[in-house]
């Protein structure tokens, strides 16, 4: 597997993963195409045999960055693809400095919030009925 920085001929692969992912942003191909174009934007790609796989979407300006949309192929789960992933992209924040990174997930999303776990997020507040009647957005968040 191969990670890398996501590029402008990406987006059409980059939107074709997500849209295999309802709990994902939504962003589309132009969504990612205007996303590429902020100087604050980080998109990590994960790729096997020259398919893209997997990518993590953030924000990073001022030592401060947001994780706002990851998605991995169905057919690739649960084999480490998204927390290599976000372990890359907060790795190469950190040579940069000191950054407090945060997100929001879906109380019911428990594969996000066990990645998240994972990772080392706490949970630093709630957003409710962010998603919807009865669905809160969970703040989570570390500093690395
Ligand atoms: C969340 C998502 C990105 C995880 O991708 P993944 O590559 O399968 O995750 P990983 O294999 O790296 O798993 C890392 C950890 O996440 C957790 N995890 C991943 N999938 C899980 C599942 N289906 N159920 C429970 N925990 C899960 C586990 O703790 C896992 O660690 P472990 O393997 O040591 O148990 C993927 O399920 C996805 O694309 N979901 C839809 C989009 C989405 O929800 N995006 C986040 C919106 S906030």
């Amino acid at each position: 597997m191969i990670l890398r920085r996501a590029e402008a001929g990406d987006c059409a692969a980059l939107a074709a993963v997500e849209k295999t992912r309802p709990q994902a942003a939504g962003w589309g191909e132009a969504g990612f195409a205007a996303e590429l174009q902020q100087p604050c934007a980080e998109i990590w790609c994960a790729c096997e045999e020259e398919q893209l796989v997997g990518f993590v979407a953030l924000r990073a300006a001022f030592s401060y960055a947001e994780i706002l949309n990851v998605a991995v192929l169905p057919r690739c789960a649960k084999r480490g693809i998204a927390f290599a992933l976000l372990s890359r992209a907060v790795a190469e924040l950190t040579k940069r400095g000191f950054w407090r990174i945060s997100l929001e997930v879906a109380q019911d999303n428990s594969a996000a919030l066990a990645l998240y776990n994972k990772l080392g997020m706490r949970l630093l507040g709630r957003r409710k009925n962010f998603y919807g009647a009865g669905r809160d957005a969970l703040v989570m968040g570390k500093d690395v």
